[in-house]
């Protein structure tokens, strides 16, 4: 019996996803020069006027697209979501639909193509993030909610002549410009719908979401659709962001496809002076921890207004690669471990169903003995080795551990597969021990 969560089929074809599990989110507008994060304008209720300054000085000089394929690739990101526009409602691309676009600044040319195909080059598929809030277009109705007139006193003036419906229009075009111009797109990641703040909340009817998403089935049928369209169904993967979930996210109890979307520091987009980076072995232990519950990691990147990845991300990006380098098979094609296999403290199994091998990701190196316990364990592990070297693992069958004499420890009596480990903790960020599973 398959003890393994078995999430309904989707409408978009999420095989590919499931199995690559590893994506780079990338941030990247106007805001990248402000560097205090992609919702400054809001936070800091910045009129468009004062906004263009850094319109009119988006520059990307060093911007090299290859650059930042590489990077994701090695990784071992498998995967790349990018803010086409992000609430700014700045655009990354040469769209037909606005002149607040990039080819109209100083750097006077579209990056996303050739993002899209540097990206493609290195094998990576293809995600657009694209912003449902729109700060700068002249039909979006300002909110008291979210934006840079929330809290204006003009907000009823401000909307005079403004028609929500033609936002609409525009919005169904772009999505249409995005979803004919680029070839195959895989991902489609909206952001994001919030009905429930108010009155003036904007949810399916202020996108014409089912509408919107007639579109987008008939352009790009099998792509992976995210969740924040305000629409009950349709959708393909649920997206819990800045938080590890604690189990397999469920929607009505039933488990889903889903993604964790998450920053190396306190921000979407590139923000110098912000100091929460999340340390390497952190960042793999999160991606271990949510491929352990059948999730995938979509892991932020906020690139400068140079157009460069920062060090501090590279760093990062570079130490996950080196990790996954040696222990990719423990995240790629996995999934969360049948029921039956209880992971030991301190330790998050996932499971390879094709190869029928079991991964234990040990979060903290024990002195010497690893007790694996259950019948489970004891009867059906064949081989144990180290993943980062292939060096075998040696595994006795105990009642609960090593014992000398003395009383026996709590729980003696329940069968336990204990593994003998080296003192020392293998050179890698997370140690990994592969189980090859009888039959
Ligand atoms: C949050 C942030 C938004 C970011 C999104 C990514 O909604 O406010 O800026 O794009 O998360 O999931």
């Amino acid at each position: 019996m398959n003890t393994i969560p078995q999430p309904q089929p989707t409408p978009g074809d999420t095989t590919w996803f499931t199995r690559d599990r590893f994506g780079m989110f990338i941030h990247w507008g106007l805001y990248a020069l402000g560097a205090r994060h992609e919702w400054l304008q809001h936070r800091e209720q910045i009129d468009a006027d004062s906004y263009r300054r850094y319109f009119k000085h988006f520059d990307p000089d060093l911007y090299d697209p290859r650059v930042w394929a590489e990077a994701a690739d090695d990784a071992g990101m498998k995967y790349f979501v990018v803010t086409t526009k992000h609430h700014e409602g700045f655009c990354l691309w040469d769209t037909a639909h606005t002149d607040y676009k990039v080819t109209n600044t100083p750097y006077g040319r579209d990056v996303l193509r050739p993002m899209v195909d540097a990206f493609r080059s290195e094998g990576l598929r293809v995600g657009f993030y694209h912003s449902l809030i729109d700060w700068h277009h002249p039909d979006y109705l300002v909110d008291p909610y979210i934006g840079p007139h929330r809290e204006s006193p003009n907000r009823a003036k401000l909307n005079e002549g403004r028609d929500q419906n033609r936002y609409a229009d525009y919005l169904h075009a772009q999505v249409r410009e995005l979803l004919t111009g680029f070839g195959s797109v895989d991902v489609l990641w909206f952001d994001f719908s919030f009905p429930q703040r108010g009155p003036e909340g904007k949810g399916r009817d202020a996108w014409r979401s089912e509408e919107l998403y007639r579109i987008v089935r008939e352009l790009m049928p099998n792509v992976v659709l995210n969740d924040r369209l305000d629409l009950p169904s349709g959708w393909d993967v649920k997206t819990p962001e800045q938080y590890q979930p604690r189990s397999w996210f469920t929607v009505g109890g039933k488990p889903v496809v889903w993604e964790a979307c998450q920053t190396f520091s306190g921000s979407w987009g590139y923000h110098r002076d912000e100091s929460t980076w999340k340390s390497p072995e952190m960042l793999v232990q999160m991606l271990a921890d949510t491929v352990s519950k059948g999730g995938n990691l979509l892991l932020n990147v906020g690139p400068t207004g140079r157009g460069e990845i920062d060090e501090r991300a590279l760093d990062r990006l570079q130490a996950m690669g080196e990790w996954m380098h040696r222990h990719g098979r423990s995240i790629y094609d996995c999934t969360q471990a049948p029921a039956e296999f209880e992971p030991p403290r301190d330790c998050r199994l996932t499971y390879n169903p094709r190869t029928n091998r079991l991964y234990v990701h040990v979060f903290a190196w024990p002195f010497r003995h690893l007790h694996l316990t259950g019948r489970d364990f004891v009867e059906r592990v064949e081989y144990a080795q180290l993943l980062n070297d292939a060096s075998e693992i040696s595994m006795q069958e105990s009642t609960g551990g090593i014992e000398t004499a003395g009383a026996r420890p709590e729980g003696a009596n329940v069968p336990t597969l204990t593994l003998t480990l080296p003192i020392e903790q293998p050179r890698c960020l997370v140690p990994v021990i592969e189980l090859y599973l009888k039959g």
